[in-house]
């Protein structure tokens, strides 16, 4: 049972008896983000039944704090007690005093954890994939949106997106899933880590609260929404597991959580751009990092639906979306020659020569995907994986 929390302000002198731990070792109880330091109170009245006192305390850690930890625990289930995160109440703001009220409560001891979740570590892939994406809003949504729009109605559908949900949508982008989810009458939050693509997805999705923010970590209390979409958003992490766990953080326990991925082997018309590349000698440069491989996930249903697993995601389920994007080879270059996605950026790191040495392969390439009246038609696969938080 959790101890009510208000933000009731600091009452001045402390009722409290005895001070019996501090400052337990930092992680020693694991789970909940970084332990930065936690005090153990008993209440001055611990052993009878609490009513109308209060036992107020100062929090101990170091900066940055960034919520504390309140839970209710017998003496003999110290210090060895797990704190499981989603039981706890975090209190969402650098907290150094905060008052816990005991009055309906039989306490026995107050343990108070402040937690700090600390600075993200950004790992190599995210620096690249943050470089890869600044400033490119404009020529993705020219580009691969469309495409990344296919999946959308089926993303919505698998988390269960309707009139009322409290959605996030997570690395919005140019703001389809948003609008799409904001259309089907839900109560949408939509974020991404490029502050250009947050304005197109605020243009687009006008009701949605759209805001600046980056996986691992989210502005979020725990529980706050119903639905979490990410469409072609966990391929762009450098910690794709730590990212699946903050979002299940954010999701009210049952909630639905579903997410894309391209599939490898890619699809037929998803490597004609690496073909073209590749046909040119050029290999990936130093400067874009791939994935670190204990980071990565095979892309398959088994891989991709793993991957939720592992984040303690349940009922997860992963299927296959096939289905054929319609463009023409300007729209299709246009998308790498402006160095949108690792494509683009590979493209663009080499010089005018080797750039148009890669388009003229692209342009035979093109022969193979040729429709009628000069389109072309690009077989595309992705991998929709859902399951309850
Ligand atoms: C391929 S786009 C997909 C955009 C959108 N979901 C769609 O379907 O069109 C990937 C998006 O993820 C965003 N992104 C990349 N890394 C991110 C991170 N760590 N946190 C949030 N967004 C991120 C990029 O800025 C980009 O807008």
């Amino acid at each position: 049972m959790l101890l009510p929390v208000g933000p009731t302000p600091f009452l001045g002198k402390p009722e409290i008896s005895e001070r019996i731990v501090r400052d337990i070792p930092a992680g020693r109880w694991g789970e909940a983000d970084e332990v930065v330091g936690a005090a153990v109170y008993r209440a001055s009245d611990a052993s009878k039944n609490a009513t109308g006192s209060c036992l107020t305390v100062e929090a101990v850690g170091r900066p940055p704090l960034d919520g504390a930890c309140l839970v209710q625990v017998s003496p003999s289930e110290l210090p060895s007690r797990h704190i499981d995160a989603r039981c706890v109440h975090l209190i969402p703001a650098a907290v150094d005093q905060v008052c816990v009220s005991v009055r309906t409560c039989r306490v026995v001891l107050a343990v108070v954890v402040v937690l700090g979740r600390g600075p993200v570590v950004q790992t190599a892939f995210d620096e690249s994939e943050r470089r890869a994406w600044a400033g490119q809003a404009d020529a993705y949504a020219a580009s691969f949106a469309e495409l990344c729009a296919c999946p959308v109605p089926g993303l919505l559908d698998a988390a269960e997106v309707r009139e009322g949900a409290r959605v996030l949508d997570v690395g919005t982008g140019t703001g389809s899933a948003a609008a799409a989810a904001c259309e089907r009458g839900a109560k949408v939050t939509a974020v991404d880590a490029e502050p250009g693509m947050v304005a197109r997805a605020a243009r687009a999705a006008p009701g949605a609260d759209v805001r600046l923010a980056a996986l691992p970590r989210l502005p979020f209390a725990d529980d706050e929404f119903d639905a979490v979409v990410g469409n072609f958003v966990l391929n762009h992490v450098g910690r794709p597991r730590e990212a699946l766990k903050e979002l299940r953080r954010v999701t009210r326990p049952g909630g639905r959580m579903a997410f894309t991925v391209w599939a490898v082997p890619a699809a037929a018309g998803q490597a004609l751009l690496g073909r073209a590349v590749q046909a040119a000698g050029v290999t990936r440069p130093a400067h874009l990092p791939a994935l670190v491989p204990e980071e990565d996930f095979p892309r398959t249903e088994q891989g991709f639906a793993a991957l939720l697993g592992d984040a303690g995601l349940r009922d997860v389920v992963c299927d296959t979306l096939v289905w054929d994007h319609r463009t023409t080879p300007e729209e299709w270059w246009s998308g790498p020659a402006a160095g949108v996605a690792t494509i683009g950026q590979i493209v663009t790191s080499q010089n005018p020569v080797v750039i148009a040495e890669i388009k003229d392969h692209f342009e035979s390439l093109c022969a193979e995907f040729a429709g009628p009246g000069g389109v072309l038609v690009l077989p595309h696969a992705a991998l929709t994986a859902h399951g309850r938080a």
